[in-house]
């Protein structure tokens, strides 16, 4: 069967009609890979799973909400999109639009996005405008022009976005044959995603596609805690760019979501951040942004603090996480060459290699 992207596979939950000429670029679909080695280091009793949505077409997430924000723009005859963005909204809507023929603006923070983020909105031909300031300015501002202007927000407070991401939800009850995870774990910068997820869990719960719902646990970057706090935060700071938010949009719902669902939002330092960053690519093999290990870093710090010792799994004797890898590694080459060791630089000759690799040379065989 060709692949699809998630209007056509998951069409009846989506507001769209027979006429609606969809944008897609086949995203969704993405791999949940089992933990084995980040499970056992973690807690005895955890199965890990990783939903890698950086095997969407742009490198993450975003792409399940834009193709529906995008194709919605187009029915409803808009010439030109705007979002703010810390990067992967700007990189999907810039290649969404492209594809539609649509003109797309997008608002970033100078010098706080990641390099493959710029690069992907610049080349798909996006009008890129830098402000001095932060998300939080940006988002601000697009809110404004686009009130003002016929131009289509694309950030998650367009509802369309949310009815997109909320695929995630209805994929990984799939992937398990009709339940949801005993926990559901993930990054939270805007909120989004969470509010997506946690409405897509209850649709399939409601529509009688799952047994059950996920406790939700988000995770915010200690220097940009709003949620957390209980306040905005004006200078939001982590290395995690992607959710360096001082004051997400979707504030509310997110609390709903922890609370419905008798979760958590906790916040993880850069220094947790950085360590589940490299776990995740040494330990699985699996290359998520920095961003993305929050949640991974969230989920250490509660089993740590002995959140799961009284928790009963709904179903075998595992507790059953599901963490969310939002974006790509490749999106954010300089943190990666950050925290990793550095590469050796030897002559090009053979004893210099061995003695690189830690071997000796090899004596002359005797006859
Ligand atoms: N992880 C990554 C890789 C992200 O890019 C984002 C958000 C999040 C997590 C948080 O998701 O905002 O729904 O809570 N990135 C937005 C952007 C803000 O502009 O690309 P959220």
């Amino acid at each position: 069967m060709l692949i699809q992207g998630v209007i056509e596979r998951y069409r009846e939950y989506l507001p769209v009609t027979e006429k609606t000429r969809i944008i897609s670029l086949n995203e969704g679909s993405t791999p949940l890979i089992p933990a084995y080695n980040l499970s056992a280091a973690i807690h005895p009793r955890i199965e890990l799973w990783l939903k890698y949505e950086g095997l969407n077409p742009t490198g993450s997430f975003k792409d399940r909400g834009m193709t529906m924000a995008i194709t919605k723009a187009v029915e409803e005859e808009y010439q030109a999109v705007m979002c703010a963005s810390t990067g992967n909204t700007s990189a999907s809507a810039a290649a969404f639009s492209a594809r539609a023929g649509l003109t797309c603006v997008v608002l970033i923070p100078e010098g706080k996005i990641a390099l493959g983020k710029l690069s992907q909105a610049m080349i798909h031909g996006a009008k890129v405008i830098q402000i001095r300031g932060n998300f939080d300015d940006a988002l601000r501002l697009v809110r404004t022009i686009t009130e003002n202007h016929r131009v289509a927000l694309v950030n998650s407070i367009n509802p369309y976005r949310i009815e997109g991401q909320k695929t995630g939800a209805f994929e990984i009850v799939d992937d398990f044959d009709g339940h949801a995870p005993d926990f559901h774990v993930l990054p939270v910068g805007n909120a989004g995603n969470i509010t997506a997820y946690w409405k897509g869990y209850k649709e399939y719960l409601a529509a009688g596609k799952s047994r059950n719902l996920p406790r939700m646990l988000g995770f915010q970057a200690a220097g940009a805690a709003p949620i957390v706090l209980g306040h905005p935060v004006e200078k939001p700071k982590t290395f995690a760019t992607a959710i360096r938010i001082g004051n997400p949009a979707s504030w509310k719902t997110a609390e709903a979501a922890r609370d419905e669902s008798g979760g958590v939002i906790g916040m993880v330092t850069d220094h947790q951040i950085r360590e589940a960053y490299k776990m995740l690519a040494s330990l699985e093999g699996v290359f998520a942004e920095p961003a993305s290990a929050a949640g991974i870093a969230g989920l250490i710090k509660l089993s740590d603090n002995g959140y799961f010792e009284d928790m009963e799994p709904v179903r075998g004797d595992k507790l059953q996480v599901v963490a969310i890898l939002t974006g790509h590694g490749l999106k954010d080459p300089d943190s990666a060459i950050k925290a990793a060791a550095e590469p050796m630089t030897v002559e090009a000759d053979e004893g210099a290699v061995l003695d690189a690799m830690g071997l000796e040379v090899a004596e002359p065989a005797t006859v």
